[in-house]
């Protein structure tokens, strides 16, 4: 019999930070099935290799060998701690599929002579670049690693409440609560600063376990940016009902937006 007085199950001394991540804001599954049919749709075959960009803990790449016994991705992260957590937590249950993923230590932007089918950068992590010349250079740097026919997934948000200083909570499955804190906005640069919080049902809390300093691009920017480095066509997909995306010619503004943007060498 389940005993009623059983101790919470995650708690901020017991919880790993990357794992809390991974299960607030990581939707890997969903990501391949997207990357999957957008690519057959637009290209008319399936997108073998996957290069994933600012990879962090490589859960995507891990899911993207999994899918399919021909599929490769390779993993591309600055920071050597998570990189190995990924290794130790993600890939560690690998068998076969482990030898189809790499995982590379270095900045996104030196361009490799390898070239992929589908190249991403996920959860807003290119926003990093602050000015358009730092952007246009890793744009065109993803250019030149994509095939002919390859594309280039990423994603982003918007609407008013993107610039909004405010936090939000989402109870996460298993017992603990995710907050997103939007903690500071400049309009004269448009850098924000957010943090990611845990707050655990015991009442202990893990404050900014996650920081990011970026620079809020609008969709217009990207877009222009992503002309400006040489890709030739540029697809929107819109959340249009939670989870669901479609591509939208237009589209009213709303108080918070999603979108992945699928741009095609
Ligand atoms: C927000 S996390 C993204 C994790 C993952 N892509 C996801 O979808 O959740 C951002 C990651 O980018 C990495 N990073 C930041 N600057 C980078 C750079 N210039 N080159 C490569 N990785 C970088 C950080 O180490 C961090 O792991």
């Amino acid at each position: 019999m389940a005993n009623k007085k059983s101790k919470p199950r995650f708690t901020a001394r017991n919880s790993d930070r990357h794992d809390l991540y991974q299960r607030s804001v990581q939707a890997p599954e969903f990501e391949v099935q997207f990357f999957d049919r957008t690519f057959k749709k637009l290209r008319k075959r399936k997108a073998f290799s996957m290069r994933e960009d600012f990879c962090g803990t490589a859960l995507l790449s891990t899911t993207w060998v999994e899918s399919h016994k021909e599929r490769t991705a390779t993993g591309v992260d600055i920071d050597p701690e998570v990189l190995q957590w990924g290794i130790d937590n993600n890939m560690a249950h690998l068998d076969e599929p482990g030898n189809r993923l790499t995982l590379e230590q270095r900045d996104v932007r030196q361009v490799s002579r390898r070239k992929y089918d589908l190249v991403n950068a996920m959860n807003f992590s290119y926003w990093i670049f602050s000015t358009r010349p730092e952007m246009l250079r890793y744009l065109k740097s993803v250019r030149k690693s994509l095939v002919k026919d390859g594309i280039f997934f990423l994603d982003m948000f918007g609407g008013w409440e993107a610039q909004e200083i405010m936090q939000e909570k989402r109870r996460i499955e298993g017992g603990f609560t995710y907050v997103w804190d939007q903690n500071s906005f400049d309009p004269r640069t448009n850098e924000v600063v957010n943090y990611i919080h845990f707050h655990f049902r015991d009442g202990s809390k893990m404050e900014k376990a996650f920081t990011y300093v970026w620079r809020h691009w609008s969709m217009v920017e990207i877009r222009e940016l992503l002309e400006e480095a040489g890709f030739s066509k540029i697809h929107i997909y819109w959340d249009v009902a939670d989870g669901s995306f479609r591509e939208r010619k237009h589209m009213q503004n709303q108080p918070g937006w999603l979108a992945y943007i699928a741009a095609l060498v």
